[in-house]
């Protein structure tokens, strides 16, 4: 038996203005966003902000649905107008914020469907893609990569070996 450890590091900032300005730009931009969110049912309002390699900014927001599963995250709507309008570019860095009835001064992460998702497009892009997170205050986390957040990922590597591919 050999036990093994899967571990990452990532930054925690006190407050937005210890970020590097494009960074900066990027979470106040998540943070507003939040303001186009279709949320009528949660009223918990999400906003993503993506940089992509070029410089370019692509937004998202969380999409609900009277039929709930049928929602989409903020991150699933940013990653589709990435993928539409700048097709085959990599994504520097994603800001992620929210704005509920509750408190909005800690950070969140994306939920699995996302970290799905974002793993998917790194490897379609061949770029890892940063996460910023926070709320509309407070602290903030940097992870490298958005593949760190979902060890042992099934990726298109299955398929292509079963398949033969
Ligand atoms: N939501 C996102 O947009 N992104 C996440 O990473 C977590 C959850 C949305 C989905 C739903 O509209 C609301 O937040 C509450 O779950």
């Amino acid at each position: 038996m050999t036990e093994k450890t899967i571990h990452f590091s990532y930054k925690e900032y006190t407050s937005v203005s210890e970020l590097e300005p494009a960074d900066a730009a990027l979470l106040q931009s998540a943070r507003e966003v939040t303001r186009l969110a279709y949320a009528p049912y949660s009223h918990f309002h999400v906003g993503a902000a993506a940089r992509l390699t070029s410089g370019a900014i692509v937004k998202g927001t969380n999409q609900e649905n009277a039929s709930y599963p049928v929602t989409i995250c903020a991150e699933r709507i940013l990653l589709g107008n990435a993928a539409m309008q700048y097709p085959g570019e990599g994504i520097d860095a994603l800001a992620i914020s929210y704005n509920s009835e509750g408190e909005n001064d800690h950070p969140i992460s994306p939920c699995g469907m996302c970290r799905q998702a974002l793993l998917e497009y790194e490897g379609r892009t061949d770029h890892p893609i940063r996460l910023i997170l926070s709320g509309q205050e407070g602290r903030i986390w940097v992870i490298p990569a958005a593949s760190l957040l979902l060890p042992f990922a099934f990726t298109r590597t299955e398929l292509e070996t079963s398949t033969g591919k």
